[in-house]
C-alpha cells in the first residue's frame, strides 16, 4: 500500500508531456504537443498532450488519460503498480504503507512462493534440456508435438523427473522450505504422511501472470494415465479463474493488434504462437470468469474465441457470451474445421493460410448465436421462441444502447421478429436484470450490517435470484467499470449533471445560506449536492454517487492548492510589473503619460493573473479526478475531459461564444433542472400505467389517491419549468 499523501504527491509531480514524452516524440503545436498515438498504428499525428489538463488524448483511437492512466494502459500495469512507476520516473521515495504483522507475514509468505516457484520453473527447464530423462522424455514429446526451440524457451517449457521426490529433494539441498512448496503445491503429503512431487513424468507448462511471475504450473501426462493434465492447486499466489494462460507472452502484441484470441488450452497457445498470431491466451479448459476477461480488456476490447466445430465446441463458444457483452466486449468467434483445434489447425497449415482462414471465417458472436440457435430449432416454433428468448437475454447485457440498438434491428431481420417487440422485450429484461442486481446490492449490504452486529444471530440466506453469474457480472460492469452501463431514459440527463461535477465540481459557483442563515459560497459540487437533497434525488449509477462525493471532499485540498497558485501568480505578477515599469521609464515621458501607462500596465497584470487563475480552477477537478483511484470515477472524469465536442447549438442560439467553464452558471442549473423533469415525467407516467390497472380492477380509491400524487407531480413539474433551480441560491454569479 502506498499511503495517501505520497500517492498525492505522485499525482501531482507526474507531468504529462515528460511521462509521454518517454514513448512518444512530441513536437509543440500551439498550446498542446502532438505526436503519433502509441496505442495504435498510424501515419499522422492524432495524439494530443496538454500540459495545463495534465491529460493526452487521441482523436483518433480515443485513448489516453492521466499520466497514471497513460501508463496504466500502456505498461498494462494496475493502478499501485503506475504509481510505484511513476515515482521511480521521478525519484520519489515510496514507503509503502507499514504493514500489520499478518499482512507483512502473507507479504513474505507470497514472496517465498513465488520465489520457489520459479526456483522449480528454472529447475524443470534444466532438466528438461540437459538431463538424458529429459531429453529423451520430455524434449522427445515436445519435438513430435512440433514444438520449436524458440517456443519452449519463450514458454519456460520443463519436464519433472520421473521420481517420486526428486523436485523435493533438489528443493532441500538447494535451501528451500518445504512448507513453502507444500504452499504453492510443487509437494504434496501421501495418506501415510510422506512427501511426494505433485508433478513426476509430466512435461511441465509454467504459468505466468501479467507481470511475468510464475504463479502455477500445468502438467501434461505422456504415459495415457488417467489425469491428462494436472495443475498447480489454488494458493495465496494463484487464483485460476483470474490468471490466464499465456498473457504475459500475449500482452504487448494484444495491444499493438487490438485484440487478443482466445483458445483453450496450452497446446493451442503455443501452436499459434509459434504461427504468427502471438496475441493469443487460453482460459485452460474451464469456462471463462468474471476475472479473466477483466484481464483481457485492460488490454484489448476485441476479443476471437476459437473453438473446434464440433458440437461441444459450439456449446462452449456459446457458453460464455453474455458475461462477455455485459463487459463491453466486442466478441466473435471462429470455428475451426471439424476435428481441428488451434493448435493441429496451425500445424496443419501455413501461418498464411491460418490468417486467412481466420480473416474469412470470423463471425460476430450475435449473429452466431442466432445462427446456430435457429438452426437448431428448424421448424418446431416452441423452440423457436425458445432460441428467440435466449437471444434477447444476450442483447439484454449489451451495456451500450447504440451497439444494443445495431444488433437489435440484425436480430429482427435474421429472426424475422418484429423490431420492436425485440426491443421492447430486451428493455424488459435488462430492466429486470439491473433490479436483481440491486436486489442483491441492498441484500449485500444488509448481510454485512448483520456481519458488524455481533448481537443479531441471522441465518440469512441468500436471495433467490436464478442465474447469478448474470448479475454479479452486470454488477461489476454497471457499477464499477463502465461509466454508460445502464439504458435507463434518464441516465443521460444524470450523465450531464455528473459530467459538470466531474470536469468543474471545486470552481465557486453561487451564494448560498447555510443553517444560521449565514451566506457562504457553493461550489459547482455542492450546489449540485444541494440541489438534489432538496428534491430527494439520486443518481440512479452509483458511480456518480461516489463521483459527487470525491468532488466535495476535494475542497480542501483545492483551497489550498489554489492559495499557493495565487502566491505564484501574484510575485510572477510583481515581476513583469517590474520589468514593465522599467520600460515605461526608458521611455522618458511626461508624468501623466507615465501614469496612464502605468494604470494600463497594471490592468493588463491584474486581468492576465485573474485569466491564469480561473483556467487553473476550470481545469482542476478533471485534472485530479482524472487520477483517482476509483476506477468507475477516473474513467468517467477522463471520458469527460476527452470529450471536446463544440458548443451545442442551443448555446449558439444564446450568441455566447464565452468558454464552458464561464457558463455555468447558466448550465448547471439547466442540466439540473432537465433531469429533474425527467425524473417528474417518469414518475408520472408510473402513475398513469398504474391508474390504468387501478380502473380495470375497479378499485377507485387507488385511482383518487394516484391522481392526487399525479397532480402533485405535475404542479411540481410546472413550478420547475418556471424557475430554473432557484430555490438554495441567489443566483449571483462569481465567474
Ligand atoms: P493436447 O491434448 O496435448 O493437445 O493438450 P490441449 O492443451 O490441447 O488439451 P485439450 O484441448 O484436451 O484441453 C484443453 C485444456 O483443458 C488443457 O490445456 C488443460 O488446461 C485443460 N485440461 C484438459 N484435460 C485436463 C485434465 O485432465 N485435468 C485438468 N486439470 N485440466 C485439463
Ligand atoms: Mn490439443
Amino acid at each position: 500500500m502506498i499511503d495517501r499523501a505520497t500517492a498525492e504527491r505522485i499525482k501531482d509531480t507526474a507531468d504529462i508531456v515528460e511521462v509521454v514524452s518517454d514513448y512518444v516524440h512530441l513536437t509543440r503545436r500551439g498550446s498542446n504537443y502532438m505526436g503519433l498515438c502509441p496505442f495504435h498504428n498510424e501515419r499522422t499525428p492524432s495524439f494530443s498532450v496538454n500540459r495545463r489538463r495534465n491529460f493526452c488524448y487521441c482523436f483518433s483511437c480515443h485513448k489516453g488519460g492521466s499520466p497514471v492512466n497513460f501508463i496504466m494502459e500502456k505498461e498494462g500495469i494496475s493502478y499501485h503498480d503506475a504509481l510505484l512507476h511513476l515515482a521511480k520516473k521521478y525519484g520519489i521515495p515510496v514507503e509503502e504503507r507499514t504493514l500489520t504483522d499478518e499482512e507483512r507475514q502473507l507479504q513474505s509468505l507470497r514472496e517465498s512462493m513465488l520465489v520457489a516457484n520459479e526456483w522449480a520453473m528454472n529447475k524443470m527447464h534444466a532438466d528438461l534440456t540437459s538431463t538424458d530423462e529429459g531429453r529423451d522424455v520430455g524434449m522427445a514429446y515436445f519435438h513430435q508435438r512440433g514444438l520449436t526451440q524458440e517456443a519452449i524457451t519463450a514458454f519456460h517449457l520443463g519436464y519433472a523427473l520421473d521420481r517420486p521426490t526428486a523436485l523435493a529433494d533438489a528443493a532441500r539441498s538447494a535451501g528451500y522450505d518445504i512448507e513453502t512448496l507444500k504452499a504453492v503445491g510443487l509437494v504434496g503429503v501421501s495418506q501415510h504422511g510422506s512427501l511426494y512431487d505433485r508433478f513426476r513424468g509430466r512435461v511441465i507448462f509454467p504459468i505466468f501472470n501479467t507481470s511475468g511471475k510464475t504463479v502455477a504450473f500445468g502438467g501434461r501426462d505422456l504415459k495415457g494415465g488417467p489425469a491428462k493434465y494436472v495443475n498447480s492447486p489454488e494458493s495465496e499466489i494463484y487464483k485460476k479463474n483470474r490468471e490466464l494462460y499465456g498473457i504475459y507472452q500475449a500482452k504487448n502484441e494484444i495491444v499493438r493488434q487490438d485484440k487478443c484470441f482466445l483458445v483453450e488450452g496450452y497446446m493451442d497457445v503455443i501452436g499459434m504462437w509459434q504461427a504468427g498470431m502471438k496475441n493469443v491466451v487460453a482460459s485452460s479448459g474451464t469456462a471463462l470468469t468474471d476475472g479473466q476477461i477483466a484481464l483481457i480488456h485492460r488490454f484489448t476490447e476485441n476479443i476471437t474465441l476459437l473453438y473446434d466445430g464440433d458440437n461441444a465446441g459450439i456449446k462452449a463458444s456459446l457458453r460464455g457470451i453474455d458475461m462477455l457483452l455485459s463487459h463491453k466486449m466486442k466478441v466473435k468467434v471462429l470455428l475451426l474445421p471439424d476435428g481441428h483445434d488451434p493448435d493441429s489447425f496451425a500445424r496443419d497449415h501455413t501461418p498464411e493460410e491460418f490468417r486467412k482462414y481466420v480473416e474469412e471465417h470470423e463471425t460476430d458472436i450475435i449473429r452466431f448465436k442466432i445462427q446456430v440457435m435457429l438452426t437448431d430449432a428448424g421448424s418446431d416454433p416452441l423452440r423457436r421462441s425458445e432460441a428467440i428468448r435466449s437471444v434477447v437475454r444476450s442483447l439484454a447485457c449489451v451495456p451500450d444502447p447504440i451497439t444494443a440498438n445495431v444488433y437489435i434491428q440484425e436480430c429482427s431481420k435474421l429472426m424475422d421478429v418484429d423490431e420492436k417487440i425485440i426491443s421492447r422485450e430486451t428493455r424488459r429484461i435488462r430492466s429486470e436484470m439491473l433490479e436483481k442486481i440491486r436486489l442483491e446490492k441492498r441484500f449485500e449490504a444488509e448481510r454485512q450490517r448483520l456481519d458488524n452486529d455481533p448481537s443479531s444471530d441471522h441465518p440469512l440466506s441468500s436471495p433467490n435470484l436464478e442465474d447469478k453469474s448474470i448479475n454479479q457480472d452486470c454488477a461489476t460492469t454497471v457499477s464499477n467499470t463502465q461509466p454508460m452501463a445502464v439504458s435507463s431514459p434518464l441516465l443521460p440527463l444524470e450523465k450531464q449533471v455528473a459530467r459538470y461535477c466531474a470536469r468543474y465540481g471545486v470552481m465557486d459557483f453561487c451564494e448560498g445560506l447555510d443553517a444560521e442563515g449565514k451566506p457562504y459560497w457553493l461550489n459547482v459540487a455542492e450546489y449540485i449536492q444541494a440541489e438534489m437533497e432538496a428534491d430527494k434525488m439520486e443518481f440512479t449509477n452509483p458511480g456518480f454517487t461516489r463521483l459527487l462525493q470525491a468532488v466535495t471532499d476535494l475542497r480542501d485540498r483545492y483551497l489550498d492548492d489554489l492559495g499557493h497558485i495565487r502566491e505564484e501568480l501574484e510575485s510572477e505578477k510583481q515581476k513583469k510589473r517590474e520589468e514593465g515599469i522599467a520600460s515605461i521609464a526608458a521611455k522618458e515621458l511626461d508624468i501623466s503619460s507615465i501614469e496612464r501607462e502605468e494604470e494600463a500596465l497594471d490592468k493588463r497584470l491584474e486581468e492576465e493573473a485573474m485569466e491564469e487563475e480561473r483556467l487553473y480552477a476550470a481545469s482542476y477537478t478533471g485534472r485530479i479526478l482524472a487520477s483517482a483511484e476509483d476506477d468507475f470515477v477516473r474513467r468517467f472524469a477522463c471520458e469527460c475531459l476527452a470529450d471536446i465536442k463544440p458548443l451545442s447549438r442551443r448555446f449558439d442560439r444564446m450568441g455566447s461564444n464565452l468558454p464552458e467553464h464561464e457558463r455555468l452558471i447558466d448550465l448547471v442549473p439547466r442540466a439540473i433542472n432537465e433531469w429533474k423533469q425527467g425524473n417528474l415525467h417518469l414518475s408520472i407516467s408510473r402513475l398513469t400505467q398504474k391508474i390504468a390497472n387501478a380502473e380495470t380492477n375497479g378499485d377507485h380509491e387507488a385511482m383518487m389517491k394516484i391522481m392526487e400524487e399525479i397532480s402533485r407531480l405535475q404542479r411540481i413539474q410546472k413550478e420547475a419549468a418556471k424557475a430554473i433551480g432557484d430555490r438554495v441560491i441567489s443566483p449571483r454569479s462569481k465567474f
